[in-house]
């Protein structure tokens, strides 16, 4: 399964699917569309499998694996279930919401997938593609974001090539995600723990809970490894709430107004959360450093600015 020499591009057609399942079932890795990113899958059930994934993508053997399920049933098969995980997979699955449960007796994951801890990141993608071949295969599917650790998520199967070609079996390619940010994650092995901001907006989880989601604070450390300063990360230097570029800057703009690439024109955060990595991607080809404007913190731009600073950080 390591040593790869080529990488198929596969299409979303019966043939395709097949051929997706089939690779996946034979422990093969496998980058397969979901609604938020493109992930890097394998069976979340073999040691091998799992830890070529790590191997693949160069990530630090520390950070744990969400497990990608087909449906709530299978889910429930995977981690201790509770009321709090009811109210959020009723109102958010299949979606971009993650759920952090205890791990149930019998679970079957290799504990690679959960770096040793006792917790484990589950999620029922909505992608139809996605769902199809998790399905198909019928087992969890442990899935990274399908590019190389710290660089920007793929959000089209040109990103994954560039990123991993060679190095994972196939890529099942659907065109570009939908949403375009990873899933929002939340701890609920405790209180009710915001780890991640993502494809559903903090808010929306809050009142679909009933209570407030606890914020983590700076001085915790790191809650989801995903929080590491530096992430997302494209090649050049980015500056961030730059009204306008400086210099030889490309600049990346919101709303109406001049600029390179603009991430939504109409100043919607929703389309401007589907463009982001691909507008990132593009940027980073050019080679110059990346000047980025404001953008609100309301919908999804919390989620959006947290990628933006992560993808500013030094490293
Ligand atoms: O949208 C997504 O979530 C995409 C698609 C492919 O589903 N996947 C994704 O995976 O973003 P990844 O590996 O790039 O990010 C998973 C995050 C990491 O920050 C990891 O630390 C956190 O989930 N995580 C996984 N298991 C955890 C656990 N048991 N407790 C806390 N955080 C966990
Ligand atoms: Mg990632």
């Amino acid at each position: 399964m390591m040593n790869q020499t080529k990488t198929a591009r596969l299409y979303v057609d019966t043939e395709g699917l097949h051929q997706a399942a089939h690779l996946l079932r034979k422990g093969e890795l496998v980058a397969f569309p979901t609604e938020t990113v493109y992930g890097l899958g394998g069976l979340a059930t073999r040691n091998d499998t799992v830890a070529a994934i790590y191997a693949a993508k160069g990530r630090p053997a520390f950070n744990p694996l969400i497990a990608h399920v087909h449906s709530v049933e299978a889910a429930q098969k995977l981690v201790e279930w509770n009321d709090n995980a009811e109210k959020l997979a009723s109102a958010f699955w299949p979606g971009p919401l993650t759920l952090v449960l205890p791990l149930k007796a019998g679970h079957g994951v290799s504990s690679l997938v959960t770096a040793g801890l006792e917790t484990l990141a589950v999620r029922v993608p909505d992608s139809p593609t996605a769902r199809a071949l998790l399905k198909s295969v019928d087992q969890p599917i442990a899935a990274p974001s399908a590019n190389p650790s710290g660089r920007i998520s793929p959000t089209r199967a040109e990103h994954v090539i560039a990123g991993l070609e060679g190095r994972i079996a196939a890529v099942l390619d659907d065109g570009p995600c939908a949403v375009g940010l990873e899933s929002t994650i939340v701890g609920l092995a405790g209180k009710p723990t915001l780890l991640r901001a993502g494809g559903v907006p903090a808010e929306a989880i809050q009142r679909a809970l009933g209570e407030d989601l606890i914020l983590p604070q700076a001085e915790d450390g790191i809650t989801a490894p995903g929080q590491l300063t530096s992430h997302y990360a494209p090649g050049a230097q980015v500056r961030l709430n730059a009204p306008h570029p400086l210099g030889d800057e490309v600049y990346l703009g919101f709303g109406p107004m001049e600029c390179d690439v603009n991430l939504s024109a109409a100043g919607d955060t929703q389309e401007a959360a589907a463009n982001l990595f691909d507008a990132l991607h593009q940027l980073d080809a050019t080679g110059r450093p990346i000047a980025i404007a404001p953008i609100p913190q309301s919908g999804l731009g919390a989620a959006i600015n947290d990628r933006l600073q992560r993808a500013a950080a030094p490293r």
